[in-house]
């Protein structure tokens, strides 16, 4: 009685908690972080449901708490299912943040704040990149979720590659790109979440993907290069090969701007700068999966022969798509270059192709194909990520984790290359 009494004088006093809207649709979700390329800046990405102001308030960890602000903007979007559910995405960017500390924030208005996350800033002090890659991670059976919650707020990770479907986003009106896009806040919201687009954010044109995420550069997050330490990573749409009907010059432009920005990556006072170029996609030019997919009926229709993307002097390329994890020896138009028969990864004569898409997702892994190619190095297909990291201008480690083996390593190798670029190739 004495509880009833207690809560009907808190509701006598404080009527318009009752009577209002609830306040969930101004209530900041899916936070999430990206690199917008310039060294000290960064994105924060986040939706609401009501149209409300955009702020970050943030301080360097130690500091007087939120005693920098700074504001964004929203763009209004509607999902194309029949419902049309509108949304908002709030952008801010942070700029000048200082190298080597962490900074705290928030998000959101005065109408709603989100929890505190914290980040550290991307710039020319990071020397050994460290990253946790895959692709084809979804809001059911997101296998490899908890060891990435894990890793993330230890620490250890600079940036997270998510190498397309990310999650099914447009389905069910959009809500499952909600969800999905909630779920991975535990990790997003922590490091530079970067990504690519993958056959399962087509529908609309990508509009959910388009929308949702935001890399560097001008092409709504489809395609796009940016610097690490290191390393210049290029990101690809492979979908432009895929989906015709959403425009060939899309095709075009991409093969264009990639060229021109390889020629520019290795240009020989940036290669010094950044020796290895690393370039993610989502379809791979290689595999071996037995899914009756782009890999057994076609020899992939990426490029075998690496006719789709032109990869002078480029290192390492990075796959998912296929949901099992497999590692090629140094390939090009479809024929093994190893280094030599004892040690095929040092100082290899064309590029090392990974495809790590077996973090988890509602289609579980795929089977292989029993009689690969030559090019076939290590196949799994255990539920796991790949942790990849520059240790100098010479030395890249590549990992494969387990998640079924408790989070072990289950393959990995060192690439050594005493001379980086398309000279290194003869
Ligand atoms: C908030 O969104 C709801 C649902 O879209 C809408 O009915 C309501 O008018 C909005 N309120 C404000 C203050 O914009
Ligand atoms: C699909 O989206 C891209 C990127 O915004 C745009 O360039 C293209 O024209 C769109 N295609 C169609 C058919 O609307
Ligand atoms: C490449 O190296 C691996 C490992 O030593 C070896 O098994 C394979 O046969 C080599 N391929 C070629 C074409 O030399
Ligand atoms: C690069 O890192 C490797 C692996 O840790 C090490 O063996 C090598 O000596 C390093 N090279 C230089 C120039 O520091």
């Amino acid at each position: 009685m004495v509880t009833v009494y207690a809560a009907c004088a808190l509701l006598c006093f404080a009527p318009l908690l009752v009577v209002s809207d609830p306040p969930v649709l101004t209530q900041p979700e899916q936070v999430h972080l990206s690199y917008p390329g310039v060294p000290g800046s960064m994105v924060v990405t986040w939706t609401t449901f009501n149209r409300t102001d955009s702020l970050v308030e943030y301080s360097p960890w130690g500091d007087i708490l939120f005693h920098k602000s700074a504001k964004g903007s929203v763009t209004p979007f509607v999902d194309s299912g029949n419902e049309k559910r509108k949304m908002f995405i709030h952008r801010v960017t942070l700029s000048d943040l200082k190298p080597g500390s962490h900074y705290v924030y928030h998000c959101g208005s005065d109408m709603g704040w989100s929890d505190m996350f914290w980040f550290r800033p991307i710039d020319e002090t990071i020397i050994q990149p460290a990253f946790a890659l895959y692709g084809d991670l979804g809001n059911e059976n997101p296998q490899s979720l908890a060891r990435l919650q894990k890793e993330t707020q230890l620490g250890i990770l600079d940036a997270i590659l998510h190498i397309g479907t990310v999650g099914i986003i447009s389905q069910d009106n959009a809500r499952v790109g909600d969800e999905f896009m909630r779920q991975i806040q535990s990790i997003a919201a922590y490091v530079p979440y970067m990504t690519c687009p993958g056959n399962h954010e087509s529908a609309y044109n990508f509009s959910n993907y388009r929308n949702r995420f935001s890399m560097p550069g001008r092409t709504e997050s489809l395609w796009y290069s940016w610097n690490i330490g290191p390393i210049h990573i290029i990101s690809l749409s492979t979908e432009v090969y895929f989906y015709l009907e959403f425009g060939q010059e899309l095709l075009f432009r991409q093969y264009d701007w990639l060229k021109q920005d390889l020629e520019e990556a290795n240009r020989p006072e940036n290669r010094a700068a950044r020796p290895w170029i690393i370039t993610m996609g989502h379809r791979p030019m290689y595999c071996s999966d037995d899914d009756q997919d782009d890999c057994t009926t076609f020899d992939s229709f990426v490029g075998g022969p690496d006719r789709c993307f032109p990869s002078p002097g480029v290192d390492v390329e990075l796959w998912a798509h296929e949901h099992t994890y497999e590692r090629l020896w140094p390939v090009y138009g479809d024929k093994v270059f190893n280094g030599s028969v004892a040690e095929p990864y040092t100082n290899p004569k064309a590029p090392v192709h990974i495809i790590t898409g077996s973090a988890g997702c509602k289609e579980k892994t795929d089977r292989f194909n029993p009689n690969p190619k030559d090019w076939s190095a290590f196949r799994s297909t255990d539920y796991g990520y790949t942790h990849m990291q520059v240790v100098n201008h010479t030395h890249l480690y590549l990992g494969q984790v387990s998640d079924d083996q408790a989070g072990k390593t289950i393959d990995s190798i060192w690439i050594i290359k005493d001379k980086h670029g398309y000279d290194a190739w003869f």
